[in-house]
């Protein structure tokens, strides 16, 4: 990637294109889908997420909606929607947070609806990100956290070869109250990706 002034200038993708899914920056047109897929969502998340317990109307996926896409083009944050490749269906979201810009630095994060799990849309997804991370970012790092009690969110990065790096004891408090261990998992540009 050319050097560049300003973090707005860094060229993105419109979309990335996988075998199921398409992942891309959200549109305001997404907002009606986004909230269903949310309120059919609440309580599968709740033990992981405390973000969808705010959501009590579309205008608050409107929103998000309009946030996300103001840290897009200033490349703050780079959420995403994903997408069902045959018929458009909004499944959940994702994307790349940087951490650290200069350093190239990128966490993934991630939810799927509820009747969107089971399917691999994940799996595929974080793949696209990180390829995308390494490739076109120059990431030296794309890690991914979570609860150590999440064992759906960790399998999503132990099934693409994320390298388990560390159990953070009592790390942060967790949505029910409890304090919580959390995983780290990380690849660097190095590492040895999809295994099959
Ligand atoms: C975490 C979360 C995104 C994982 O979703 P998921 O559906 O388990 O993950 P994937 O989409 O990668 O799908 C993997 C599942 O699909 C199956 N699958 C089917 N086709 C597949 C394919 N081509 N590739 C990979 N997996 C496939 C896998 O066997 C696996 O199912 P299993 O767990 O029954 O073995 C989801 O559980 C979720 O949204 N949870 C609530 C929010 C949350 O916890 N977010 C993370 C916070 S850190």
């Amino acid at each position: 990637m050319a050097d560049v002034t300003y973090l707005s200038q860094i060229p993105l993708f419109e979309e990335l294109r996988g075998e199921h899914i398409i992942v891309r920056p959200y549109r305001e047109v997404d907002a009606v889908d986004h909230y269903a897929a949310i309120d059919e969502s609440r309580e599968h998340c709740r033990p992981w997420l405390p973000w969808p317990d705010y959501y009590h109307s579309i205008e608050d996926s409107r929103d998000y909606i309009a946030r996300c896409r103001a840290r897009w083009i200033v490349r703050e944050d780079l959420s995403v929607g994903i997408f069902d490749v045959e018929n458009g269906r909004f499944l959940g979201g994702s994307g790349l947070h940087p951490r650290n810009w200069d350093a190239r630095i990128f966490e993934i994060g991630y939810w799927l609806r509820s009747s969107a799990e089971g399917h691999g849309y994940m799996s595929e997804t974080v793949k696209l990100l990180t390829d995308y991370a390494f490739a076109d970012l120059h990431a030296n790092r794309v890690y991914i956290r979570c609860d150590a009690r999440n064992t759906r969110s960790a399998a999503v990065a132990q099934r693409l070869g994320f390298v388990r790096e560390a159990l953070l004891r009592n790390d942060a408090l967790a949505n029910d109250g409890t304090v919580r261990d959390t995983l780290v998992f990380s690849l660097t540009p190095d590492d040895p990706r999809w295994p099959s």
